[in-house]
């Protein structure tokens, strides 16, 4: 389908990050299975749950569009999830390879913060009021992940790292 406006570009977006929590969803187990910190496999298995939800406000926003939900390849998901799988293979257990899934993980809240953001004011400019809403409740649970794992970090994490 051709991008012709700034309506076609949000439902763009839109599918591009339903394919990105859908593959985050898929993800996340991995990563959950691989922490070894208390802490940091809480903070995922949350964020499993909290995706979940994600998932479904971004099938709610489909919906209020008349549309039914559909995601396409977002390459730039791909690339951190692949990153990730590899930091997990390449570093042995330990807080070390804590630290990294913690910096793989933030690298996904990150993108989908920037995701969300650019939707958001989109939806404000194409006066998709209801819209809004589902996806600021998206963008704050992603802050407040990334929030707990900057928190895991340096309270826990790399302080094992480097020792
Ligand atoms: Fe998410």
């Amino acid at each position: 389908m051709a991008i012709k406006s700034l309506d076609d570009l949000f439902t763009h977006f839109l599918k591009d990050m339903y394919y990105a929590e859908k593959q985050v969803l898929k993800s996340l187990p991995g990563m959950i299975r691989k922490a070894e910190t208390k802490e940091l496999r809480q903070a995922l298995e949350d964020h499993r749950d909290e995706t979940e939800q994600q998932i479904e406000n971004l099938e709610k926003v489909f919906d209020q569009m008349g549309m039914r939900a559909r995601g396409v390849t977002c390459q730039a998901i791909d690339g951190i999830i692949e990153e990730a799988k590899e930091i997990m293979s390449e570093v042995e257990g330990g807080a070390t390879r804590d630290a990294g899934i913690i910096g793989s993980a933030q690298a996904v809240e990150h993108y989908e913060i920037t995701r969300y953001g650019t939707l958001i004011a989109w939806a404000e400019k194409l006066g998709k009021k209801d819209a809004i809403q589902l996806l600021e409740a998206n963008l704050a649970q992603e802050k407040a992940a990334d929030a707990k794992l900057t928190k895991i970090a340096e309270g826990v994490v790399n302080d094992m790292a480097a020792a």
